[in-house]
């Protein structure tokens, strides 16, 4: 008989054991299968990520040229898919676009009831080549503007803003989404990536697996905070105003979102790059309005006794939010980028799963009430 583990939220229970990345949040300390995350974010590129967690090692010249070539066989969307989306009310959120592209993607994928290693593996690739795809395809239909197709010349923050925008984006703003990409990859068992390994858990196929994980990413506790932190600094509105909104927010108890994670009880280390990866940008634009209301905030939150003694610090999505808005991403396009990282993560642990599986199912403590006698319909008030 297993001991009586009870952890709302199952906070601090170990569910399995990984290889893929290692979270300490008492430091503040985040590796991809041993490589810092700060060396990652300043040298690796995405697609290089993405080998590292496939198959937990950095790729050589000539595996990472293999992956990409990979990749780009795989970007275009087939005109099904496009149909189906073109078929979703046109102010349907991103995300849930995402999430609906992924299960008609695994019904029209012949593989998709195919767990073999080879399989998988063929499927994450899939799923990461056409992910930016599927977005940026959304970002055009719901405007009613032609689908720009992917371009085999450019990498894969590169093709991303092509797509988005049909013009090619500048190499700072390249270089700032393939950063982006780089430290939103994997984070341990965080609850998309734990939902994943669920539904891998009764053996439910990857297709299935990675829609429960964009399900769960959505929310804003999660991988929806971004979004809400980029409105909550356009409430703010302005520098001079940042003061009385604090005072305000906290007032009514407001979550500030973007502050605080389960984990990390000091900042965030993707925040830190995050920050400065902010700077850089504002300082290359000139406009760095945005950067300075949330530097104003996060100094409000982090001299306020609220929020020292709970250990609430930025996040990834705090400094995320500031960065892709300078670079002109949509608002309600910050998860589906966190998607379109994290889903390297995902399938990595999805073959993880189930190459060590045991099906996922902890208990209930029931408190309802026993042993209720039977009432007929016309007997009860
Ligand atoms: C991500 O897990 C991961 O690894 C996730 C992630 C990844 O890479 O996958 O890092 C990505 O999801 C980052 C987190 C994004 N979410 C937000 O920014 C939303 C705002 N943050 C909070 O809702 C909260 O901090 C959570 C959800 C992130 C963590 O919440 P916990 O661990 O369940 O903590 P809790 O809700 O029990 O809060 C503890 C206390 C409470 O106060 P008291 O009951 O002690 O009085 O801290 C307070 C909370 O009210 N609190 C906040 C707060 N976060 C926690 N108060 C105000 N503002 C906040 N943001």
């Amino acid at each position: 008989m297993t001991d009586e583990t009870s952890a709302k939220g199952l906070e601090g229970v170990v569910v399995a054991q990984t290889q893929l990345s290692y979270v300490d949040g008492q430091i503040g300390k985040l590796v991809y299968h041993g490589y810092p995350i700060e060396a990652l974010a300043r040298n690796a590129s995405f697609e290089e990520v993405a080998y590292l967690l496939w198959h937990k090692k950095l790729p050589n010249k000539t595996e990472l040229a293999a992956l990409e070539e990979a990749l780009k066989e795989n970007r275009a969307l087939d005109d099904d898919l496009v149909g189906i989306m073109s078929c979703l009310p046109k102010d349907a959120h991103p995300m849930g676009v995402l999430r609906t592209a992924v299960s008609a993607l695994g019904a029209s994928d012949p593989e998709q009831e195919d767990p073999s290693p080879e399989a998988n593996l063929r499927k994450a690739i899939r799923l990461t080549a056409c992910f930016p795809t599927v977005v940026a395809a959304w970002g055009r239909i719901r405007e009613g503007e032609a689908v720009v197709e992917p371009r085999d010349d450019l990498g894969h923050a590169a093709n991303f803003m092509w797509m988005l925008h049909g013009e090619e984006a500048s190499e700072d703003a390249v270089r700032a989404v393939d950063a982006y990409l780089v430290m939103l990859a994997d984070h341990g068992m965080n609850a998309s990536t734990f939902s994943a390994r669920v539904t891998t858990g009764t053996q439910g196929d990857m297709y299935s697996a990675i829609t429960t994980a964009c399900g769960t990413l959505k929310g804003p506790l999660h991988g929806g905070a971004n979004e809400k932190v980029m409105q909550m600094l356009l409430e703010v509105e302005s520098l001079d105003k940042a003061e009385a909104w604090f005072e305000q927010a906290r007032a009514e108890g407001r979550r500030l979102m973007g502050i605080g994670h389960r984990v990390y009880k000091v900042e965030d280390p993707r925040a830190t790059v995050l920050r400065d990866m902010s700077r850089d940008i504002a300082e290359t634009s000139g406009d760095g309005k945005w950067l300075d209301i949330a530097l104003r905030i996060e100094g409000l939150a982090r001299a306020d006794q609220y929020f020292i003694e709970r250990n609430l610090y930025a996040n990834v999505d705090f400094y995320s939010a500031v960065a892709l808005y300078a670079v002109g991403i949509p608002i309600d396009m910050f998860t589906p980028l966190f998607a379109m990282s994290r889903v390297a993560g995902w399938t990595a642990h999805v073959m993880e799963q189930w190459a060590n599986n045991r099906l996922i199912r902890p208990r209930g403590d029931y408190v309802g009430p026993q042993d209720q006698a039977w009432v007929p319909l016309d007997e009860r008030d």
